[in-house]
């Protein structure tokens, strides 16, 4: 593999925001490190930004290096890894398959980019034998990704489920505490750079999603896009479902969550999918508060494992960054290169209707005759079994604690049903039914309860 005359391995960087800037300080802080255990020196060539005056750290202390021509940079001779840190599909896209086709390393962040077009990338770099490593574009500092496709090479996973975006866990737990609203979470998330570019990426689960396509593919073999995800973000969660999570005993996470589904005839398939949902208090996800994200990772050999750390922000990736850095730079030293794409098992996609859940279902009723007979009568027509009813308020209580039940007379009543497994095309079918019913004043809430327990379950066969 070409390098420089010196031996040195030349990386040429694109993006300098909250992450670039932090890859910049640690290359250069750790530079006798870094040739230590690379074996040769890892130099930084250049550095592209759109809008250089907005980087004045950049471009007073390392402004030889800096250039608005991406491209240009990317096909310079003197380049043998390509460093991406900038995100989105366009651009980025054409200037990482050229470095790719010309046989340079690339080591990239690109979360979107992979969920949508990993393959395109991982065939041009198959083909030109350069590298593909991206530790940096799923849940930050932690190293979850090279277990997956190397430690756990071995074992059969089953699911990988779990935390993956830092501005949502930052803004639910902020609403679980009770002490800040929605906008001021997600105000202080951004000030603080976990949020991406356009947070609606994270709330409205994009981010997550495009987290768990990649996820999916390591863990099992199969391509699956960010478009194969079943995906709910988490700004439709309310104080007033926050209240009923904790009546519960619950927290509500944004999760994503990757299943091998095996059904009775013993066919399997993908399911890969994120949405908000309540986790009982006593699992260990609902103690995952702020940024930090954490994944439980099941294989059949290994059992559960679980992955923990910083899950978004500056120097947490860059640490993933330099660590893939590292590894290909070390290959290009020894000659060889990384794992290549495996994704031979090539799986179905698992229908989010046929994906059994619990379900928690609040209701807003009139308080009469017959109405727990009917509202049972509808979860029953679609098969939803009911694990469990609550009622609150009406003749016998008001909704508004602070109210005197005599004072209120007969008002409305809240209803809460939670449900065991159902398929969400039953429950779907369940909700639509409930909300034209006489006596359902309104569907209040309706949030999924995960228990995240053993997870290889046959269809049908929830808890
Ligand atoms: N916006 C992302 C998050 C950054 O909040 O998790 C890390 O991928």
């Amino acid at each position: 593999m070409a390098r420089g005359e010196s031996g040195a391995v030349r990386v040429a960087l694109l993006g300098c925001g909250t992450v670039g800037t932090e890859v910049v300080r640690l290359i250069t802080d750790q530079a006798a490190d870094l040739t230590a255990r690379v074996g040769t020196p890892v130099e930084l060539v250049g550095v592209a930004v759109r809008r250089p005056h907005r980087h004045p750290w950049l471009t007073e202390n390392f402004g030889h290096l800096v250039t608005t021509d991406a491209g240009a940079l990317v096909a310079r001779d003197d380049v043998d890894v390509v460093v991406e840190v900038i995100g989105g599909i366009e651009p980025v896209r054409g200037w990482l398959l050229e470095a790719l086709k010309a046989g340079k390393s690339v080591v990239t962040a690109n979360k979107a980019l992979l969920a949508e077009d990993g393959p395109t990338l991982a065939e041009a770099a198959d083909a030109s034998g350069a590298d593909l490593y991206f530790e940096a574009a799923v849940a930050g500092a932690i190293p979850l990704l090279r277990p997956l496709r190397e430690s756990l090479a071995g074992d059969r996973i089953t699911r990988v489920a779990g935390i993956v975006n830092g501005t949502s866990n930052f803004i639910l737990s902020a609403m679980a505490s009770g002490g800040t609203s929605y906008g001021d979470a997600l105000e202080e998330a951004t000030r603080l750079g976990y949020a991406e570019a356009d947070p609606s990426a994270d709330v409205d689960g994009y981010d997550a999603a495009s987290k768990a396509a990649i996820l999916a593919t390591l863990a099992f073999h199969t391509r699956i896009t960010a478009s194969d995800v079943h995906r709910e973000g988490m700004r439709g969660v309310s104080s007033a479902d926050v209240a009923a999570a904790r009546r519960l005993g619950c927290t509500i996470k944004l999760l994503a969550i990757c299943e091998r589904v095996v059904d009775e005839a013993g066919a399997e398939s993908v399911s890969a999918r994120v949405y908000p949902a309540m986790v009982p208090d006593s699992h260990p996800l609902a103690r995952v508060d702020g940024a930090f994200n954490a994944v439980f990772v099941e294989a059949e050999a290994a059992g559960q494992l679980m992955f923990y750390g910083q899950g978004a922000g500056g120097a947490p990736t860059a640490s993933a960054v330099l660590g893939d850095m590292v590894a290909v730079a070390r290959n290009r030293v020894g000659g060889g290169r990384g794992p290549r794409e495996s994704a031979y098992a090539s799986l179905p996609v698992r229908a989010i209707g046929e994906v059994p859940t619990r379900y928690h279902v609040d209701l807003e009723v009139a308080d009469r005759e017959g109405v727990l007979a009917a509202i049972a009568g509808e979860f029953a027509r679609q098969g939803v079994s009911i694990a469990a009813v609550r009622q609150t308020g009406g003749i016998n209580g008001s909704i508004d604690s602070t109210a005197r039940a005599d004072d209120a007379g007969p008002g409305p009543a809240r209803l809460t049903v939670v449900t065991h497994s159902a398929r969400e095309a039953a429950l779907s079918a369940t909700v639509a039914a409930l909300a034209d019913l006489d006596h359902v004043i309104g569907v209040v809430g309706v949030l999924r309860v995960e228990g995240l327990g053993r997870a290889v379950s046959a269809l049908g066969m929830g808890e």
